[in-house]
């Protein structure tokens, strides 16, 4: 098992996305501009809720294992959620990342995968939770709005915070550009964090998370 220069093991990621997947993008660039040990983590598979999404052409470009648990596949949510936990899991993944991932995981894959798994939103959470939080805090008048990554409750965007990137809402700025803004946020955040949680560890005290 390769180690990192800590000599710990380098952390297994499985990483779940929904579209584009430039943040999945990030993180194959980064980890393959320092090297898999110097980052502490490999990508071992990336997941979808769909097929035809750039975000899985991003992953085979890349050389890696795929899957698609598609809800509309399943007789119930919960059949879903546990079909896609079975899918992640033998990957035996360390952390789990959704970088994009537009689907609510339920009672089964939080109790494979509560505490290590990690979301990324576009907003300053508490504020703006759900599938737009880009055009809600727009619609809102917020001056300034940003990106969070935090670890996966069972609520909507709820669960412990990890870190959070600021970016100016400008007089100008449409959904689509102000995305775009925090996107280049978000993404060198996401990286920053998912290197510190696989090379120094965390541990989760009530609302308060801790890189060690
Ligand atoms: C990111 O901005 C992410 O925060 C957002 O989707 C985008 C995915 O971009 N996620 C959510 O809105 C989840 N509620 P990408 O596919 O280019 O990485």
């Amino acid at each position: 098992m390769a180690a990192t220069p800590a000599g710990r093991a380098v952390k297994r990621l499985v990483v779940l996305v929904s579209g584009s997947g430039t943040n999945l993008q990030a993180l194959l660039d980064e980890i393959h501009r320092t090297g898999v040990t110097a980052y502490g983590a490999e990508i071992v598979a990336v997941g979808a809720d769909r097929d035809g999404i750039e975000g899985l052409a991003r992953a085979e470009l890349a050389g890696l294992p795929t899957f698609v648990c598609r809800v509309k596949d399943f007789g119930s949510r919960g059949e879903w959620d546990t079909a896609l936990a079975e899918a992640v899991s033998a990957f035996q993944p360390d952390l789990v990342v959704s970088a994009g991932f537009m689907k609510i995981v339920g009672k089964e894959f939080l109790a494979r995968f509560g505490g290590r798994f990690v979301n990324t939103h576009p907003a300053l959470l508490p504020s703006f939770p759900g599938a737009h939080g880009v055009r809600d805090a727009l619609a809102y008048g917020a001056k300034v709005t940003g990106c969070t990554v935090h670890f996966v409750d069972d609520g909507v965007d709820t669960g412990p915070i990890i870190a959070q990137g600021v970016v100016e809402v400008r007089d100008e700025d449409d959904e689509s550009a102000l995305h775009e803004r925090i996107k280049e946020v978000e993404r060198r955040l996401l990286v920053e964090v998912v290197g510190r949680l696989a090379r120094n560890g965390h541990r989760i005290e009530g609302r308060k998370v801790v890189i060690q």
